[in-house]
């Protein structure tokens, strides 16, 4: 911890004679040299800024647009290792989490670091369930959004203005408060999710039914019709539940690292779930599996792959569900998920995009571009089949990652805010642009055209 006393010099100094690791730089510039500490593998950003061509000047910054290599928080929910395939969730290999546990006993392992004993796992079961009802004016709210509006666009939305029904989670510095928050959350997410399905089909909503499970009440929510009681198929939903866990968390993606963002001013949890799931949708995140689905069917046969991967080298076309900014081996997530897939596809028939998929997969392995590049396929290139395969249309695809990963949003979110090196999150820049012009009368201005400049 940094004492406050010290100037930033004199503080890492110490830091670095207390660990041992330090890192020298020589400003070639100034010819001066600077000692800085490493600690837990990294180098701090701002014992980069004493270093100075002069007085005025401002001190070196670290430039990294999409922080290709830049750590923002410590966290101890999620290790990944890019380079080894590994994916653990509070020291859990996925693996293991997968085959004995269900989403929420995973859920509840990534908010509190342990894994519940039975009464524990009763009371967060009874808890989540009573919080699936949706407020009957959110119901309504839901009911203005357009016919075929995308049901992720739905979510976002609907999430947002949860924000209006319940003013007090503005409170996010009372910890119990924030929990009372996720626990309300993680219960509203499959109502809100099952009802912008419903209302895209024009079918009536169907209220939470707490004596099922998370996933089978999900189920439950997406597809009675007239039967008194829902009764899942019990390998879908299963299935459904794995690849929950599977989505549950990933440390610090794009749309995490928007949720601590926007979350770092204080915002409140349904504003930022909001966001880190409006960040999911992009095509480049979450938002990928429901194109990889139209992408297999725009290939439409195995024997069009090897066109396909010449386009794809040629730089015409990316190939969506392949690569990852850390997982450089395989990601384990993929790996489970065609076991998965195996068992659907027994209840529910073959897939025929399944075999393009394969034959995709098969030929990108086994290619220079792919194996230099290190790009294999990702949890969202064989998620979509299953999803397919259950009776979910692609627009709901991104909408069946939002709904576990938001267990990840709120842990990392409560996080946090409980840790004391976090700040309301402001990058700096590197200004490229004019300085102090003169405004010219509009009649002696030249025209030049906006649009390209
Ligand atoms: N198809 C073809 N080439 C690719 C692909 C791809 N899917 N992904 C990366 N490359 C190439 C890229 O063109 C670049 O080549 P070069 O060195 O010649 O310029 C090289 O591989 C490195 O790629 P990058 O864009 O620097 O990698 P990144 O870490 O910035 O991007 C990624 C990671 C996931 C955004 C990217 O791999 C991608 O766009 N994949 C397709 C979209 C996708 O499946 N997204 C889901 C990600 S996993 C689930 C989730 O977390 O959301």
């Amino acid at each position: 911890m940094a004492n406050s006393t010290l100037t930033a010099k004199e503080d890492a100094k110490q830091r670095g004679s207390v660990t041992g690791n330090t890192l020298t730089v020589t400003d070639n510039r100034t010819g001066k040299v600077y000692t800085v500490p490493i600690e837990d593998g990294a180098v701090k950003a701002m014992d980069f800024r004493q270093m100075r061509t002069d007085e005025e000047d401002f001190g070196l910054l670290l430039y990294d647009p999409a922080f290709t290599n830049t750590a923002s928080c410590r966290s101890s929910i999620t290790y990944i290792d890019g380079e080894r395939g590994i994916l653990e969730h509070r020291g859990y290999p996925i693996e293991a989490l997968a085959e004995h546990c269900s989403f929420l006993e995973v859920a509840y392992l990534i908010f509190f670091g342990e894994l519940p004993t039975e009464e524990q796992m009763k009371q967060w079961v009874y808890d989540i369930a009573h919080h699936t009802m949706l407020h009957e004016s959110s119901r309504k709210f839901m009911e203005g959004f357009r016919y075929d509006a995308h049901p992720m666009s739905m979510l976002v939305s609907t999430v947002a203005a949860l924000s209006t029904v319940y003013p007090r989670a503005r409170s996010v510095q009372d910890p119990a408060n924030r929990l009372y928050q996720i626990k309300r959350l993680v219960g509203k997410m499959p109502t809100i999710a099952a009802m912008s399905y419903r209302h895209s089909l024009g079918f009536p909503v169907v209220y939470p039914d707490i004596q099922l499970s998370y996933t089978e009440n999900f189920m439950n929510m997406l597809w009675r019709t007239y039967e008194p009681k829902y009764a899942a198929n019990p390998v879908l939903a299963h299935a459904l539940d794995v690849l929950f866990i599977l989505h549950a968390d990933h440390e610090q993606n794009c749309s995490t690292n928007a949720m601590r963002s926007v979350c770092s001013s204080l915002a409140d949890p349904y504003l930022g779930v909001a966001s880190a799931a409006s960040a999911l949708s992009g095509h480049l995140h979450g938002g990928a599996n429901e194109d990889v689905i139209k992408m297999l069917s725009e290939i439409g046969s195995k024997s069009a792959v090897p066109g396909v991967i010449e386009s794809v080298k040629a730089g015409k076309y990316k190939l969506m569900g392949f690569g990852h900014r850390v997982y450089k081996s395989y990601d384990p997530r993929a790996n489970l998920i065609k076991k998965i897939a195996d068992q659907v596809f027994e209840v529910t028939g073959h897939n025929q995009m399944l075999e393009i998929a394969l034959e995709l997969e098969r030929i990108a392995l086994q290619d220079e571009y792919f194996i230099k590049r290190k790009l294999y396929p990702n949890v969202d290139f064989y998620s979509g089949l299953i999803y397919q395969a259950i009776g979910f249309k692609p627009e709901m695809f991104t909408v069946l990652f939002a709904i576990p990963r938001t267990v990840g949003w709120l842990a990392q979110w409560n996080e946090m805010m409980g840790d004391p090196d976090q700040k309301i999150v402001r990058p700096r820049q590197i200004y490229t642009g004019e300085r102090v012009r003169r405004v010219l009368p509009i009649a002696e201005r030249t025209q030049v055209d906006a649009a390209k400049a």
